[in-house]
């Protein structure tokens, strides 16, 4: 059987409209900060995607650019500015920082109502206690996902490949919230791909292209594929290898073109809430 393809993009659009709609109501624009420290190329079109989305949904996002020598004290300072600000509804740090940034002080800073990406300890707090408000986008985005399948979530067994704040750690959070099974594998897990094997869901976020095999999916899994990963010749692929994978499958995520717009589109549904939350 060959897998049908889940459209992150056309279902992320879909996602940008209703959003779009819901500005609309809003008695003042929506506005967030999204902070990109130097200038990676990763993360440079990441927040390049984030404005494009900006557009199509009505949201106005104000980027703020500062050099990669910046020191602790100044970026919190710009922070605590932000948090301040009446006009900001949202925030958001684009990760990695440069080395002389501690993260963790950064994320915690950050006003936790104003806090889009979810990575806050209250926000991560609030999804363990299965009451979340900002949710962190991939994960987030992969719900919506799995929910287009059309698959009843309770009780199936979900391996989750990456424990990072990012994914990995909400997402097995949020599959949690939903009675899945979930095991949570990372660089210390022994014997991957037996375990791979027993799961109706992959979910993989390694950062290594290609990595896991068709041979290792269970006939009719649902794969997500959640790496971006750039070849030597400038094509961009998945953790998953596509090809061997969608003879196994029942669905599965393209790389561009899967988890990726969805990401996006989850992160301006958060500055719709946040923006709604700062009215009231
Ligand atoms: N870097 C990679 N993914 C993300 C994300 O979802 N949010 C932020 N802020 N940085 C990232």
């Amino acid at each position: 059987m060959t897998a049908k393809i889940i459209n992150g993009r056309q279902i992320a659009d879909e996602y940008l409209r209703r959003i779009k709609q819901n500005v609309a109501k809003l008695s003042t624009p929506a506005i967030f900060a999204a902070i990109l420290v130097g200038d990676d190329p990763a993360s440079k079109s990441y927040v390049s995607a984030k404005k494009l989305a900006c557009n199509k949904a009505g949201i106005v996002p104000k980027i703020i650019e500062l050099p990669k020598t910046i020191d602790e004290p100044k970026l919190l300072h710009i922070i605590n500015d932000l948090n301040q600000d009446k006009n900001i509804s949202g925030i958001l740090i684009q990760l990695p920082l440069p080395k002389q940034i501690n993260t963790q002080t950064i994320i915690e800073a950050i006003d936790p109502n104003k806090d889009i990406d979810g990575f806050h300890p209250i926000n991560i707090g609030l999804l363990a206690q299965k009451h979340p408000r900002f949710r962190p986008c991939t994960p987030y985005g992969i719900m919506e996902l799995l929910k287009h399948t059309g698959i009843h979530l309770a009780g199936k067994d979900v391996i989750v490949i990456g424990a990072s704040l990012i994914v990995g750690l909400p997402m097995t959070l949020e599959l949690l919230m939903k009675d899945c099974t979930v095991t949570t594998c990372h660089a210390e897990t022994k014997n991957l791909s037996n375990k791979i094997k027993q799961a109706d869901i992959v979910i993989a976020a390694i950062g290594q292209p290609n990595y896991i095999k068709g041979k290792w999916i269970k006939e009719n899994a649902i794969v997500i594929d959640v790496g971006i990963n750039r070849l030597p010749d400038g094509t961009l692929t998945g953790d998953v290898d596509f090809e061997s994978a969608k003879e196994k499958a029942s669905w599965i995520t393209p790389v561009p073109g899967g988890v990726g717009p969805m990401t996006v589109a989850m992160l301006l549904q958060n500055a719709l809430l946040a923006a709604a939350l700062h009215l009231t």
